[in-house]
């Protein structure tokens, strides 16, 4: 079912007792998000169990900010879907540009990765968005068309996938994607959806935006037709500013 979503990725930002302390504050504050709204909270997977603790009893749900490829052995330093599905989060992140772009992951991965995470039983915010350049060189299309075919469309079911679409060049530079440029990627990603999986599950697939989205300009954004929430960075590590934003329907 399409949802109302907010959802805060800390990326590598908080100590564990810094992430406590935002997690306790979402927590007391959490009359605050609308009743249709869902909350959710991307810590580092460090404090993923005390986060839990913290907002556990509320509707505040948590995700990891990626897993392993693998789902267990001799892979040091990673943590694996399972290990997160055992934090009690419900939730991964997999696909982040910055995941992309600084750990060489590809779509091939990523594919495996989500199979990893449904095998565990997480649901996936699974993130796709084009570089200034591809935008600017003409390839914007071919690109975001890639990032689907290749990954979502090897998929039985987009039932436990929300997509976020995230333009590199509006991520933490303050330079936000117009509402017109976003809802024009946003329509894309659900007809070539549509495409596969027919015009209702297109119409149920959760589509949220993210870069440099904040209170100032969520309520435009959101009320965009196909853009359905946000996936929040710098704005999502202030109490007043993530739930601003929840409350910008
Ligand atoms: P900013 O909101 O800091 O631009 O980050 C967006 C993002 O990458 C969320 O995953």
């Amino acid at each position: 079912m399409r949802q109302k979503i907010v959802a805060g990725n800390w990326k590598m930002n908080t100590t564990p007792a810094e992430g406590v302390a935002l997690a306790s504050e979402l927590a007391k504050r959490a009359a605050e998000i609308p009743s249709d709204v869902k909350l959710i909270v991307a810590p580092p997977f460090t404090h993923l169990t005390s986060v839990q603790a913290a907002i556990a009893g509320t509707k505040i749900e948590l995700s990891s900010q990626n897993c392993a490829l693998q789902p267990k052995g001799a892979y040091t330093g990673e943590v694996s879907a399972a290990m997160v599905a055992g934090t009690g989060a419900a939730w991964v992140i997999l696909g982040h540009s910055e995941r992309r772009e600084y750990f060489c992951e590809d779509n091939a991965m990523l594919l495996e990765k989500i199979h990893q995470a449904f095998a565990c039983g997480l649901k996936v915010i699974y993130c796709m968005g084009e570089s200034l350049e591809q935008r600017e060189s003409g390839v914007l299309w071919d690109f975001l068309k890639s990032q689907i075919t290749e990954v979502l469309y090897n998929l039985d079911s987009l039932k436990d996938v929300v997509v976020a679409y995230e333009p590199i060049w509006a991520i933490g530079t303050g330079k936000t994607a117009s509402n017109e440029q976003a809802q024009e990627v946003h329509a894309f990603i659900r007809k070539t959806v549509a495409e596969k999986f027919g015009a209702e599950a297109a119409d149920e697939l959760t589509i949220l935006y993210g870069g440099s989205c904040k209170p100032s300009n969520a309520k435009e954004l959101f009320a965009c037709p196909d853009i359905d929430g946000g996936l929040i960075g710098g704005a999502s590590l202030k109490a007043d500013d993530f739930l601003a934003i929840a409350k910008s329907y």
